[in-house]
């Protein structure tokens, strides 16, 4: 058994658990730092533990473009690589190619795609992509799936989720037919896709169930729907999934809807927010979002934050990182990443202990009260 549950709200569905890897223990609700091309965008490894990050994301389609297979496998697998000794998961390149390549093509057989950096075309199968997981060694491993557009028909959705399905179903079956490379196990979840469409979200998440995943990952959310359509299906995903094992949803989010989607009874996510916007100086803090760039901040000698704890807000004031940014320091952008990465991890392990407390839903109301009143 890899998940354990440990304690499950009364008022809500939300719930902490411990995920088992041979790379570290993950103690959930948790948030996965992005770092595409094994790297967190300006922050070594042991800053993300100090940081008391569990887990980091990569992306087998970024690695496998670059350094490529045969250089990774060289290193002895993604951890060594990077000098990251904790647990890793990395998502399976479907939801790339669809975003970053040109002259891509779909068929049964997998996905045809133009490589974004030097133009050649190449081809991702549900089995490759195992076998380019196995090769980074990511202790968690996503199934090659198609993200459908926020602006598909029901019918492009209906029948690209059946092919999901199937594509999960020989991703699992490549999965038992091949072994871990560099002594650590690894993990395969399952992605369940449908759009918004409640009657197709639960064909995906039935079959899926039905092919037994270590975790399952709701996919195709946050692609432009209504928050409130996401927590519909969110509480669908609830009742279809089975209690035991952990839910990952994929691509989330904003502080509201990481707490809105705890209160659902998710506990993984990932997004590129926290990283991304504190490279353009913004930074998340428990009174809300706060521009650094902004003039306003020039001569604002308070700590970005008061009270909380960590590095950033204890030791750099607003007006000192505003002027890094200002002169274009690469240590203000670094700052910022880390508060950010600071500041989420900090909401999940909050969440966390109220659940534990039975004080959830109240603490994550006060919570946005306070965070919304600057949002
Ligand atoms: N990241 C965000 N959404 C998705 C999705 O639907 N599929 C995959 N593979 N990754 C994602």
């Amino acid at each position: 058994m890899n998940f354990r549950l440990l304690h499950t709200d009364t008022n809500t569905a939300a719930r902490c658990a411990e995920l088992y890897t041979d790379h570290g223990t993950i103690p959930t609700p948790v948030f996965m730092p992005v770092g595409t091309r094994a790297s967190v965008k300006s922050v070594e490894p042991h800053e993300l533990k100090e940081q008391q990050a569990h887990i980091i994301l990569a992306n087998t389609y970024h690695l496998y473009l670059k350094p490529g297979n045969a250089i990774m496998e060289k290193a002895g697998g993604v951890h060594r690589f990077m000098n990251w000794q904790g647990p890793l998961l990395t998502d399976s390149g479907g939801y790339q190619v669809y975003s970053l390549s040109e002259l891509r093509k779909i068929t049964e057989e997998g996905v045809t795609f133009k490589s974004h950096l030097d133009g050649s075309m190449l081809q991702f199968t549900p089995e490759n992509v195992v076998d380019t997981q196995r090769i980074i060694g990511s202790d968690i491993l996503m199934p090659l799936d198609e993200c459908p557009s926020s602006t598909a028909e029901r019918e492009y959705i209906r029948k690209s989720g059946e092919m999901t399905i199937r594509w999960a179903e020989r991703a699992k079956q490549h999965f038992s037919l091949t072994r871990p490379l560099y002594g650590h196990g690894q993990m395969l979840f399952g992605i369940t896709q449908g759009g918004t469409h409640a009657d197709l979200r639960t064909i995906s998440a039935k079959a899926l169930v039905d092919l037994d995943f270590d975790g399952y990952a709701t996919g195709g959310m946050a692609v432009g729907e209504p928050a409130e359509e996401m927590y519909r299906i969110l509480e669908l995903s609830h009742t279809l999934l089975p209690e035991h094992k952990p839910r990952y949803l994929m691509g989330v989010g904003t502080p509201e809807n990481i707490l809105n989607a705890i209160e659902r009874g998710v506990d993984m996510f990932d997004c590129v927010i926290p990283t991304r916007e504190g490279r353009n100086g913004r930074v998340y803090t428990r009174h809300g979002k706060m521009n650094l760039r902004s003039a306003k901040y020039s001569e604002d000698f308070s700590s970005i934050d008061e009270g909380f704890d960590n590095d950033v807000c204890r030791n750099y004031s607003r007006a000192y990182i505003r002027h890094l940014l200002n002169v274009g320091e690469i240590l203000g952008l670094k700052l910022c990443t880390l508060q950010n990465i600071s500041f989420f991890m900090w909401l999940t392990r909050t969440a966390r202990t109220q659940i534990q407390n039975g004080s959830f839903r109240e603490w994550k109301e006060s919570f946005l009260e306070q965070y919304k009143r600057n949002d």
